[in-house]
């Protein structure tokens, strides 16, 4: 007799109730192979819009579109059933009015399963956030530093040391959790402001180069893996090196068709079964 154990899936309810407890557990994913290894480790699989830059190959994410970010959370949320899935919207897709922020992302979550979206922006957002949680769209808010907003800000550097920069940031902070927002991304931002509105906001702080003052942590998967080699930022430990890896397998790959020696189809039918 075989007894099936069936991970009930983590509600943005869930995740609100963690502040102050354990430790969020979030990566980022945006396929369905990632997906299915990382669920049953990951509180939240985050469809970012980082993708743009680690599957896509662009200079930033300005370039990603709502098609994209569909497409990948459809196969996020079909490939798991534990972790709470939360997909990023792309830049553009809601900034103009309240009522575009909740076409766009009601559209998101009725075509991908997800369970939330995530936008940037602090007090700028507040209305919108406001307009998407009283209308049945849960919202993860994302400040500090915003790389959408990267043309704007000058670039990408930590946020918080000069004290009106902190203050606004922990402003930020406020307005977001008053407008309805279940959690909020904190990135690139210095220790002790993170700490600080960590300690004064009731919803969980899930950092990301913010420091473990945060409720929790969010890391792109391409950078824990080693695999994306373009840019990484200091904050990010590497967990793996999977580059030498699969360049060493794709060699033996290529060696073996070379010289003719790989398997022929009587030895592969024998092993294709599971
Ligand atoms: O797009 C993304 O992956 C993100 C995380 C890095 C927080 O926004």
């Amino acid at each position: 007799m075989s007894v099936e154990v069936r991970m009930k899936r983590v509600t943005t309810r869930d995740i609100r109730l963690r502040k102050g407890g354990d430790p969020i557990v979030v990566l980022t994913a945006y396929t369905a192979p990632i997906a299915r290894l990382l669920d049953p480790h990951c509180d939240i699989l985050l469809v970012g819009d980082s993708l743009g830059m680690v599957v896509y190959g662009m200079d930033t994410t300005l370039g990603v579109t709502l098609d994209m970010m569909i497409n990948h959370g459809r196969a996020v949320v079909r490939s798991s059933s534990h972790a709470c899935v939360v997909v990023d919207m792309p830049f553009g897709s809601y900034q103009e009015s309240t009522e575009q922020a909740f076409r766009n992302s009601a559209r998101v979550m009725a075509e991908t399963g997800c369970a939330a979206v995530k936008l940037e922006g602090g007090r700028e957002m507040a209305d919108t956030i406001r307009f998407l949680t009283e209308r049945g769209v849960p919202v993860m808010a994302h400040i500090g530093l915003k790389p959408q907003a990267v043309h704007a800000a000058g670039g990408f550097r930590a946020q918080g040391r000069a004290e009106a920069e902190a203050a606004q940031i922990r402003d930020d902070a406020r307005a977001i959790t008053e407008a309805g927002a279940f959690s909020v991304v904190v990135e690139g931002t210095v220790e002790p402001v993170a700490r600080a509105l960590s300690d004064e906001i009731a919803i969980p702080t899930i950092g990301i180069g913010a420091s473990p003052a945060c409720d929790g942590q969010v890391l792109v998967i391409d950078d824990v893996l080693g695999l994306f080699d373009d840019f990484t930022p200091k904050f990010v430990k590497r967990y793996a090196d999977l580059r030498p890896m699969i360049t060493q397998a794709v060699e033996s790959y290529a060696a073996e068709v070379k010289a003719r020696t790989f398997p022929g189809p009587e030895h592969c039918f024998g092993i294709a079964k599971k």
